[in-house]
């Protein structure tokens, strides 16, 4: 190639490149019923121009989707893992030879979440003891499998592990009941050059607290905070430098920070809208390409969304928002505008391409049934083995009237239960209608058909209850 020819290119390919915003990944949660073909979710990434995710395990299907992707990839262990790895160095590397090398010449992985938000106060201290010799163990594993220096082990936190006594960032410091061990974790991370990973919700700011600033939650200018000389604007800045200085109390103030999960829900509470989403997103993507930082730590900064899709097996303990938190449905469809460049053109990001449906149809309270008082069981049930998380209060579904409850706790059932006719009985009170259930914007969903796998799983299993059944029979 000429010269001249060779510097156009590369300017092209920088201009290209420079499309979104640096630092920008995505977390790709798995708690669906209906997961995505994984080669889809890729190729939806790469649509978007999204260069890194982190994933909550370390599925080989799934990771094995990036070969070729040029996207870096956080693998993750879940909290029940972490037992077994931190008492037995063979176990980790067992871990390492099948969820790394395995997949290493392909898949370019740079970072390996150990457990996932461990000391999250709900949790009541259950992976205490066994979270920082995990990822000792993991890190060991790591390196002595020739990946020292490339694959950087880390925790992901929830901001809960750190607090401060006043709201002021200033006085923030670990908790007490794990300091001693986010100490030796701090410690380690930074003998081995890798980033603190921390989770940051302004929304569940704005959820726990009745009295919370509203505008505090956003980037848009809101009631300052006064710490020290500086303002903060917004409770995201204030949070992470919270961190800052809990880490500066404790020696480690240059530690490499990353933001593991940062958000905002679309349904499921007053709050989660998608209206708010673009809002979040718009302010939050804005900073990240002007690489603004906090006032602590300004410059660029990395961050992974949360997140990709909708995930409809999420607990919904913490709230009916839980399952809602995707940029995209859990379909891989957009649900609001948001510019990954950071430039806030008014744009839907591109959607999920060849995804297939089941058929068009829907599972509904039959017209002649007249007492619905008497269906309550059937809907609990209903609505306990699938997802009505989009029924209550300010959520997209709160304006159905009573039938409409019925029918759309019916039809998440069917649904979930890939629309076997079997699911749609309750009693002789459910039909399957082929015209669309929706009611302006409650959406009453058809779900996708599943990555075959599961499928085939599933199938598996209803051959084997058929056989049994059989030989029952036969019996
Ligand atoms: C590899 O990761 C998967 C998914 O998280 C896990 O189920 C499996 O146990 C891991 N393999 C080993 C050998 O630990
Ligand atoms: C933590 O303790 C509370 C109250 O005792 C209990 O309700 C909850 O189930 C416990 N959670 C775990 C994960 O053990
Ligand atoms: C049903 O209607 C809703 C709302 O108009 C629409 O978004 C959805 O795509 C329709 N579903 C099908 C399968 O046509
Ligand atoms: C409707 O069903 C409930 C529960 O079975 C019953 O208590 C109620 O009397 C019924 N109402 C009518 C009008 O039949
Ligand atoms: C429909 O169900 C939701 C969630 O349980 C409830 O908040 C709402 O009041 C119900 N609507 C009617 C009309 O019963």
């Amino acid at each position: 190639m000429a010269p001249a020819m060779f510097i156009a290119w590369t300017f092209c390919a920088m201009l290209i490149s420079n499309n979104l915003v640096q630092g920008i990944g995505v977390n790709w949660g798995s708690q669906s019923s209906h997961p995505l073909n994984p080669s889809i979710v890729v190729g939806m990434l790469k649509d978007n121009g999204i260069k890194q995710a982190k994933l909550f395990d370390a599925d080989g299907w799934t990771v094995s989707a990036f070969a070729g992707s040029g996207i870096e990839v956080m693998v993750g262990i879940p909290n029940n893992q972490l037992k077994g790895l931190a008492n037995d160095y063979d176990k980790a590397k067992d871990w390492v030879k099948e969820n790394v090398t395995k997949q290493i010449n392909d898949v370019d992985i740079r970072y390996v979440g150990v457990g996932n938000e461990p000391f999250l106060k709900s949790y009541n201290g259950t992976h205490l003891k066994t979270t920082f010799p995990a990822l000792q163990n993991i890190q060991k594993a790591l390196n002595e499998a020739g990946y020292r220096g490339k694959i950087k082990a880390t925790v992901p936190l929830n901001a809960d592990v750190y607090e401060a006594s006043s709201n002021k960032p200033s006085d923030g410091n670990f908790r007490k009941d794990v300091r001693s061990v986010m100490l030796q974790i701090v410690k380690f991370l930074d003998e081995n050059d890798a980033p603190f990973l921390v989770n940051i919700y302004p929304f569940l700011s704005l959820y726990q607290s009745s009295s919370f600033p509203m505008d505090f939650a956003f980037f848009d200018g809101g009631s300052p905070i006064q710490d020290k000389n500086i303002q903060y604007t917004n409770v995201f800045d204030a949070n992470f430098d919270t961190l800052v200085w809990a880490l500066r109390k404790n020696g480690f103030g240059d530690l490499k920070i990353m933001v593991g999960e940062v958000g905002w829900p679309t349904d499921g509470n007053i709050n989660a809208t998608p209206k708010l989403a673009k809002r979040f997103y718009d302010g939050f993507l804005k900073r990240m390409a002007n690489k603004k930082g906090t006032p602590l730590r300004p410059g660029q900064m990395e961050a992974y969304l949360f997140g990709l899709l909708d995930e409809d097996m999420k607990s919904i303990d913490p709230g009916d928002f839980e399952r809602h938190w995707g940029i995209f449905r859990y379909d891989g469809q957009p649900k609001f505008p948001i510019d990954f460049s950071g430039k806030n053109n008014n744009k839907m990001p591109v959607g999920a391409k060849g995804v297939q449906y089941m058929d068009s149809q829907w599972c509904v309270l039959t017209e002649d049934t007249k007492n619905i008082t008497e269906l309550v069981p059937e809907i609990d049930y209903a609505c306990s083995n699938s997802d009505c998380s989009s029924l209550g209060y300010g959520s997209t579904c709160n304006s159905l009237d009573a039938r409409g409850n019925v029918s759309y706790a019916f039809n998440m059932y069917y649904q979930m239960q890939d629309q076997s006719v079997e699911a749609c009985k309750f009693n002789g009170r459910a039909e399957i209608v082929k015209q669309n259930a929706s009611k302006g914007s409650c959406l009453f969903p058809v779900q996708v058909l599943s990555a075959g796998e599961r499928l085939s799983l599933a199938y598996g299993a209803t051959i084997i209850a058929g056989l049994l059944l059989s030989l029952f029979t036969l019996v």
